[in-house]
């Protein structure tokens, strides 16, 4: 038995007051074990980046709990939950949240904190290189393609060697090449390095037989 690298107990999150709120999590709790590669499906609007959003420590919820290797995480200090995210978690983000006023190789540093500055660089410029998109290191998002932004956007969730990796549909703006590099890379880090991966899609095609599924409909995951 695996052990459970991220646990919700109950969690609710509902967005808004009275008339107008909306319920985008209701009442989930599931375990994800270490080294697993699961994947996230659903209607558009069910809430899966809600979720998503959650488990990393970024949108707290209305009700109920989430623990990192047994860590309560909204209980801790913001100053200790970004602290753990950003030594343990890369995220990619559905809309990838780059920052304009940086280049691409520029976004892909910031976060870097386990090496020098001239390491992360070359490790910056490997993962732009093995997605593709080596060539446009030196240009702002606004001048990339939605494709190539998603390709910085998870070269940046990995400059740090996180132990759990969380996509937010990280291949919706892909064509099938780069699609392809982009699954054979976090196939390639589950299964030689261990990675716990999370994954949202709306690609059916892209869930292998070694991976679990967790179904959410309205807010209620089914697994
Ligand atoms: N900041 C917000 N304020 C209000 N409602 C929100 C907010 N974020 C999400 N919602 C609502 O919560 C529900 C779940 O949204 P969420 O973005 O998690 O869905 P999703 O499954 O990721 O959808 P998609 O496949 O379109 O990305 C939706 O009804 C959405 O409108
Ligand atoms: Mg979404």
């Amino acid at each position: 038995m695996n052990d459970i690298i991220i646990k919700l107990d109950n969690l609710t999150k509902t967005y808004g007051k009275g008339k107008t709120s909306v319920l985008a999590l209701n009442d989930v709790s599931l375990g994800v074990a270490k080294s697993d590669f699961t994947f996230i499906v659903g209607p558009s609007g069910s809430g899966k980046s809600t979720l998503l959003h959650c488990m990393c420590g970024l949108e707290e919820p209305t009700s109920g709990k989430c623990f990192w290797t047994g860590r309560n995480v909204y209980a801790m200090s913001d100053a200790d939950r970004a602290i753990y995210r950003r030594g343990n978690i890369g995220f990619v983000f559905q809309m990838y949240n780059l920052i304009d006023e940086l280049t691409a190789i520029e976004n892909v540093v910031l976060p870097c904190f386990k090496n020098s500055r001239k390491d992360a660089f070359k490790k910056g410029v490997e993962l732009l290189q093995y997605l593709g998109i080596k060539e446009r290191m030196f240009d702002f998002p606004v001048r990339l393609s939605g494709g190539e932004r998603q390709r910085v956007a998870i070269a940046r969730a990995l400059i740090n060697d996180p132990e759990v990796i969380l996509c937010d549909e990280p291949t919706g703006n892909l064509d099938e090449m780069a699609c392809k590099n982009v699954m054979s890379l976090l196939n390639r880090l589950n299964k030689e390095d261990n990675k716990t991966i999370i994954m949202v899609t709306h690609n059916a095609g892209l869930v292998s037989d070694s991976s679990k599924i967790m179904r959410i409909e309205s807010g209620a995951v089914m697994q």
